[in-house]
């Protein structure tokens, strides 16, 4: 029975066990810090601390908003010899030039188009779009309804919030926030929150 444990048991990992479940995985576990996560879908079998003792056990998946503590997890797990899981659900559509990094996520109504690149541990959040030849870093998350026209660089780590839009030919460097609704138009490199539109600087620092 093939096995998968996703750390993290909010939301964003309710939603990945689902398509975990639809991407054939029989055997499904959360791993959390939290002793009452809720109603999980499947069972929490232990701490997010606990994920080196499981890792000759199944795949993992790390179902962690936060990048830094995304990355941070999954590079323990890949130091321990640990498979991290690429999920895409089966409602998304992804070209078959794209190239998805171990450890993303591509959610239901997502569309990932030619020779996209899309690094490790990216969420491609419901109905995001990443279109034809863009880079997406490491970390980097495409939130719900959030649009990266062709060609667009986006850093590691860095978050387009939901609903924003990024013009074709535009880079964005890591660790940048994009805010909710704002369309960028330059490319943007300084790290940083940017709102608006067209998306201005709002903090210089996350
Ligand atoms: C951009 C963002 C991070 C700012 O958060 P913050 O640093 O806590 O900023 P504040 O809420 O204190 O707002 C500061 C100012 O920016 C404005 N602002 C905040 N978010 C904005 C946005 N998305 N677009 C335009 N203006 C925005 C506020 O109205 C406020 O303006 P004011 O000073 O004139 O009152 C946040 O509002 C946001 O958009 N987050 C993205 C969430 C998201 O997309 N989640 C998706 C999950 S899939």
């Amino acid at each position: 029975m093939n096995r998968l444990l996703i750390l993290g048991g909010g939301g964003h990992g309710r939603v990945v066990a689902d398509i975990a479940r639809l991407n054939g995985y029989e055997d499904i576990g959360f791993l959390d810090d939290s002793a009452d996560c809720g109603d999980l879908p499947f069972p929490r079998l232990g701490k997010c601390g606990d994920t080196v003792r499981y890792v000759a056990d199944g795949d993992f998946i790390v179902a962690i908003g936060n990048a830094a503590v995304r990355r941070n997890f999954q590079e323990r797990i890949a130091a321990a010899g640990g498979n991290l899981a690429v999920l895409i659900h089966p409602r998304a559509v992804v070209a078959s030039s794209a190239v998805i990094g171990r450890g993303s996520v591509v959610m239901a109504g997502a569309v990932v188009n030619p020779d996209a690149k899309i690094g490790e541990g990216v969420i491609v959040n419901t109905a995001g779009t990443v279109d034809h030849d863009c880079e997406v870093g490491d970390f980097a998350h495409v939130s719900v309804g959030a649009h990266l026209c062709g060609t667009v660089k986006i850093g590691h780590g860095t978050w387009i919030g939901a609903g924003a839009t990024v013009i074709n030919n535009i880079s964005i460097c890591g660790n940048c926030l994009i805010g909710a609704g704002a369309v960028v138009v330059k490319d943007i490199r300084q790290a940083g929150t940017y709102v608006g539109i067209p998306a201005k600087l709002l903090h210089k620092t996350l």
